[in-house]
Formats: C-alpha cells, structure tokens, sequence
C-alpha cells in the first residue's frame, strides 16, 4: 500500500496549490461574498475530484476583505505573506481589488478578480498592463455603454445620474454612463453625489423630480439601491432606475427597484447548456439559484486553474502567460483576454419587474 501511495504521489507530483479567496464575507454587501465563495468552492471540488490541478490537490484560504481598500489590503498581506498564496480570487469590489492589485504586481502573485469591473484594475498608472493582474468580468466603459444604449432604445432622452463620489466603481459607471448617453444624443439633465455613509436621499430625490428625468441612472450596490428606490417610490419619482452589476443580489429590494433595469453578466435563463448544467449543480449544493457573483467566481477559479494546468507549473510568471492567451468556455461566455487581461464578451440586461428579476436583452461587445 505504502509502495502504490508512493507511486501515486510521483506521477500526480503530489503536493496541494493554495488559492486565496478574498471577498467581502460579511458587512454591508455579504451577498456578494458568500455567493462569490460559493462559486469558487464548486469549482476547487469539481476540480479535486478529477485529481487536482497535474496531480496537486486545490486548497482555499478565505478572507473577509468587506469589499473596502483597508481590510482587502490586510488580507492580501496576509494571504501571501503568512499563507504564502500564490493565486488570489478576487476581491469582489474594485475600490478593494484596484489596491490588492498593487499588491499582487509587486509580488509576483497571480490575482484574477471575478467582478470587479472598473478599468484601473488590471493597469499600471502610466496605463500599461499588470502582467499578473486578470479579470473573469468585463469593463465599466462597457456596462455604461450599454446601459446607455439601452435607456435611448426604449425612447428615453433624459436622465438623472446619482453616484457615491468615494466608490471607484460607482463613481466610474457613473461617468462612462454620462459619456456614452449624451454622445448618443441624450441630456443628463442632473447629476448629484452622496457619501456611502448618507441614508436619507430625500433632497437629491426631490431634484430629481423637479428635472422630470426619464431615468434615474443610480450605479450603486443593492443596499443603496434598496434604500433610494425605496425613498424614490414614496416621493412619487416617476423616473426609471437603472444601474449596473452591483444591484445584483438575493437581498435586492424588488419592491423598491421594481420597473428597474440593470446590466449584468449572465442570466439563469441563458438556454445554452453550459449555463443550465451550472445553474442546476449550483442550485442541487447551495439551494439557490446562482447569482453572477457566484457564476463569475466559479469562472474565475476555473480560468485561474485552467492556466495552471496548461503552463504545467504553479510558477506565476508563466502561468500569467498561460492566462493571457487561454481561450476558455466559461458560463458566461467564451472568454479570451485582451491586451488589458480583461475578457471580451457579452452583458445582459434584466428588469425588475412584480417580484421577478428576468432576463431582458443580451448585447455584444
Ligand atoms: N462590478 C462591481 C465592482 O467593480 C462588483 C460587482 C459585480 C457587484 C457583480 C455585484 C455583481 O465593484
């Protein structure tokens, strides 16, 4: 028996590769943690049932990074310096990932967040490429040209912008949204901030109806989106909501964002059979159906062990070469990295409407 293991342990190489989790487990945003986790460890499982990665079983080390710099920063640390990762999934949010990210370049740690979208992520500030920092999402400039796009095909030409000014992404899907509209022809006829610490949104509303805006566009996280649709419908604000990724969680208000709509990176009901076998797995595990979070944190962990796989070695430098030119099927489209590590696919847009969350458009890059 001793002589078989032996044997065993020298063709598979033996050994384990350890993955860092870092996402925002609890707090504020808990969803996007829990699901994204979720995600991650269906993918370790799958992929240590087959034997591991050449024959290395996956290990994950998880910590609540609460999706803000400070506590993302701490764990990054902590994960390569105590744990000694070389593979880092996440974090969620890109004011966390944008300075993990710097820490990762510097290490020669391999990181790949799932969703954060705001373009600083995966560049240098003289806009070169991070050579170890990927994305399993696609961008901001994206997603508000998108939600632009979509806001002018339904006939709407004015529209209100409420953004948080100290979130990286809020602040940057607020911006790229402005641009992409009033460039197609529509008028921002009001823009107004708030800090994420404001809970009474009742004078920005009150702008917002005197405007007589067509569409709200508030590119927030579902706990604000919560609270300022909710606020917006007992005003009588007619305008429509709209916004992006972060309003997409089991604990999304569906009353106060109903008549919604926001862009996302997949839909449950995508009929291809990648997307049904996933949402079917996930839903016999966890109970639920799966979020994007945790359907981009499954991509993400697949992509990352995909490219270990193909550069034969955990060796960072060559699996990031590994990554930027892998072509991968993943659940939310066939992903291939462009000159910016960031994927080229497709966004959805799904509407909120009578306590349901469905599928509305899918558009291409
Ligand atoms: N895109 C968001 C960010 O960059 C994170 C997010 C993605 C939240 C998907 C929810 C769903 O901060």
């Amino acid at each position: 028996v001793v002589a078989l293991l032996v044997t065993a342990c020298q063709a598979g190489g033996g050994g384990t590769i350890k993955v860092a989790v870092l996402a925002p487990m609890s707090g504020q945003v808990s969803t996007f943690g829990i699901s994204t986790n979720n995600g991650v460890q269906l993918a370790v499982e799958e992929w240590n049932a087959k034997g591991g990665i050449n024959g290395k079983k996956i290990e994950t080390v998880v910590a609540d990074s609460q999706c803000s710099a400070d506590p993302a920063v701490n764990a990054a640390n902590k994960v390569i310096q105590e744990d000694k990762v070389k593979f880092i999934i996440g974090e969620v949010c890109s004011s966390a990932s944008i300075p993990v990210s710097e820490i990762a370049e510097a290490n020669q740690v391999i990181q790949i967040s799932p969703t954060s979208t705001n373009p600083q992520v995966t560049l240098n500030k003289d806009g070169s490429t991070k050579k170890y920092v990927f994305r399993a999402c696609f961008i901001d400039p994206f997603q508000g040209t998108v939600m632009a796009k979509f806001a002018l095909d339904k006939g709407y030409k004015t529209a209100f912008i409420m953004f948080d000014q100290g979130n990286d992404y809020v602040r940057g899907l607020a911006e790229y949204f402005e641009k992409a509209f009033t460039e197609a022809g529509g008028q921002v006829v009001g823009k107004e901030s708030y800090t994420k610490t404001d809970t009474d949104f009742s004078a920005i509303l009150t702008k917002v109806a005197e405007s007589k805006a067509e569409v709200l566009f508030l590119p927030d996280y579902y706990p604000i989106v919560n609270l300022v649709g909710a606020q917006a419908k007992e005003k009588g604000v007619t305008a429509v909501m709209m916004g992006g990724d972060g309003w997409d969680s089991a604990d999304l208000d569906l009353k106060a964002a109903d008549g919604g709509f926001f862009s996302n990176h997949y839909s449950p009901e995508d009929p291809r059979p990648i997307v049904q076998s996933w949402v079917a797995n996930y839903q016999k595990k966890y109970n639920a159906v799966p979020d994007a979070l945790a359907t981009l944190g499954y991509d993400a962990a697949n992509l990352l062990f995909a490219a270990i796989e193909k550069a034969g070695t955990d060796d960072t430098t060559k699996v990031a070469e590994a990554l930027a030119s892998l072509q991968y099927e993943a659940v939310s489209g066939k992903i291939t990295f462009d000159a910016q590590h960031n994927p080229v696919k497709n966004a959805v847009v799904l509407s909120v409407k009578d306590g349901k969350v469905s599928f509305s458009a899918s558009v291409a890059p």
